[in-house]
């Protein structure tokens, strides 16, 4: 299993998981069209933030693959620093696992890698936030060691929102 950053020998797994997020109604905000067209293009988009040169609201991130038997498992993305709006919604590091691979203990592994390389940015600690009614993705924080600073209103929906706080050792 490795984190990579998005890469073209994965392209048409990650097409298919497409499908899947799309099936259950998760938009991933990936834009097929050019995904399909011009793989390099996509890429270096969504690298562009890395180098904080994203020209949108969002400060700068990071965004892996995770990759198990040459499949596209699910997608960690690693903000390297918060905002006003992350600290409240979002936090550092965001996570998602195609739905035909979850249960498989593949978010709590992936989120192990994408902490180490938190951790080589320089940050000491991470922020998690998660819906309280998300009991995989709480799990998932617990299972890294995270510790639960408070229970805040979404700023999306006004629904409980748990805030996690890993320490990086
Ligand atoms: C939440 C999510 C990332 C979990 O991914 P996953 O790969 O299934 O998680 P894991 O297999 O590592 O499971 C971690 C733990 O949560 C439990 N778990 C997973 N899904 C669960 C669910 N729907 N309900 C209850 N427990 C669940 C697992 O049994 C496991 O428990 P254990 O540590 O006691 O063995 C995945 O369901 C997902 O991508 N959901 C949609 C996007 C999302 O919610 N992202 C998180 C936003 S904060």
């Amino acid at each position: 299993m490795k984190l990579i950053l998005p890469h073209i020998q994965y392209k048409m797994s990650f097409l298919e998981a497409l499908k899947e997020f799309h099936a259950e109604g998760i938009e991933l905000q990936f834009d097929e069209k050019k995904i399909n067209e011009d793989f390099d293009a996509f890429a270096e988009e969504y690298q562009a933030r890395m180098r904080g040169v994203d020209p949108s609201k969002t400060v700068p991130d990071t965004l892996f693959w995770l990759i198990d038997n040459d499949t596209f498992i699910g997608r960690f993305s690693l903000r390297h620093t918060l905002n006003k709006r992350l600290e409240q919604y979002g936090g550092h590091i965001g996570y998602y696992i195609r739905p035909t691979k979850r249960g498989m203990g593949y978010a709590t592994k992936g989120l192990a890698l994408t902490l180490k390389e938190a951790k080589k940015l320089g940050l000491e600690k991470v922020l998690i936030t998660c819906n309280e009614d998300n009991l995989g993705s709480q799990k998932v924080a617990k299972n890294n060691g995270g510790v639960l600073q408070d229970v805040i209103p979404s700023l999306e929906n006004g629904k409980p929102l748990m805030r996690w706080w890993v320490t990086l050792h």
